[in-house]
């Protein structure tokens, strides 16, 4: 059938004139703590994401990655909340859809992958019939014809002999196959976006670059724009076309993947990427370790969250840094960083806000 084989050029990027596939603007997620404190894990996030392009997204953990990724799903649970911001769907507003009209765009124009596959699988459930329930429910399709997409789609993300294995139960299969029935089902739709939240870092380094390797040219195949949520830049150095760097809740900087690994420009992402030898090569490269914590996000200071920690702050003594929240900051074209000293020196003017 159908899934895998559909070949489309995808488009990528996202040129100034083009909407995007999605946009995010301003999007704050935050969690109310016993005795009334507040945590935003995801603060004023301007984030856009092309038809067909791959944008990788990293940060040490507890950055906010994860409530980012559920924003956009609108899938926070209390007593998180999305309180301000936008999202965008081809320019429809995800946060104005209804509940019906909610699960229908997860449902067909969206896919989602999490880190634990078994967990996401019903474990009394044969998997031919959880790979077929979307093809069932969405495309109406006959229960003999849905069987039969099954087996099709298991055999594109190769998993040997599917006549059979869609007779399986989740247990019954290994960790890396179990990652590849949780993509068959993301991707049964043809969905325009997915969005994957460390979708391999349960799995042994083989197993995960073929599972990488899968992802790219399942989205490549069928144009789908895809979200990588990694703290492995050797997975972004292979897979994305963008990255975007997140720190204690914010985007920090936000490029191309090339200049971002080669002239990265915010001390944060230098840190990370400064250890990290030949990174287009590199397999399983983990992110450095910088010196010190992420910061308790329920009690960050007026400045920049990143300057206790910052090199870049220590050694030009900005006293703004402590003070207040550095503005985006232009780079390069498509480039763009949140920091005062990218700001000085590269003496550039501040950019807009979408690239
Ligand atoms: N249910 C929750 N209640 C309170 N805080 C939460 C909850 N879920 C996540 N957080 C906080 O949100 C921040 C970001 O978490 P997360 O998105 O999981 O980080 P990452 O995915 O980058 O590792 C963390 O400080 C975490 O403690
Ligand atoms: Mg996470």
């Amino acid at each position: 059938m159908m899934a895998m084989q559909q070949i489309e050029t995808p488009q990528t990027g996202s040129p100034k004139n083009v909407q995007p596939l999605l946009r995010i603007t301003g999007l704050t997620t935050e969690f109310r703590l016993e005795g009334g404190r507040r945590l935003q894990a995801v603060q004023d996030v301007d984030l856009d994401i092309g038809a067909g392009e791959i944008l990788g997204l990293v940060g040490e953990s507890g950055s906010g990655k994860s409530v980012f990724a559920q924003s956009i799903l609108r899938l926070v649970q209390p007593p998180g909340q999305v309180v301000a911001g936008a999202i965008a769907f081809e320019g429809r507003s995800v946060m104005d859809m209804s509940a019906r009209e909610l699960s229908r765009w997860r449902g067909r124009d969206v896919g989602m992958i999490f880190q634990q596959p078994q967990s996401c699988l019903n474990p009394v459930r044969r998997i031919g019939w959880q790979v077929a329930e979307p093809l069932l429910l969405q495309e109406k399709l006959s229960r003999k014809a849905a069987w039969a997409g099954a087996v099709d789609l298991l055999r594109a993300v190769g998993i040997p002999a599917p006549e059979e294995k869609v007779l399986a139960y989740p247990h019954q299969l290994s960790g890396g196959q179990a990652q590849r029935v949780m993509i068959a089902i993301a991707l049964a739709l043809k969905p325009k976006l997915l969005i994957a939240d460390e979708p391999t870092t349960a799995l042994d380094v083989t197993i995960q670059a073929q599972i990488l390797e899968l992802l790219r040219e399942s989205c490549r195949m069928l144009g789908t724009s895809l979200l990588l949520v990694t703290h492995d830049l050797g997975v972004v150095a292979r897979l994305a076309d963008r990255v975007a760097v997140m720190y204690a809740g914010r985007i920090v900087e936000e490029g191309p993947v090339e200049t971002m690994l080669t002239a990265p420009a915010h001390p944060y992402t230098q840190g990370l990427i400064g250890a990290a030898p030949q990174l287009g090569q590199a397999r399983g490269v983990r992110l450095k370790d910088i010196p010190g914590t992420i910061p308790d996000l329920s009690r960050l200071g007026a400045g920049c969250a990143f300057a206790p920690r910052c090199d870049a702050r220590a050694g030009q003594n900005l006293e703004s840094c402590t003070l207040s929240q550095p503005l985006p900051v232009s780079i390069r074209p498509r480039h763009r960083a949140l920091c005062f000293a990218a700001k000085a020196s590269s003496a550039v003017s501040p950019c807009e806000i979408s690239p």
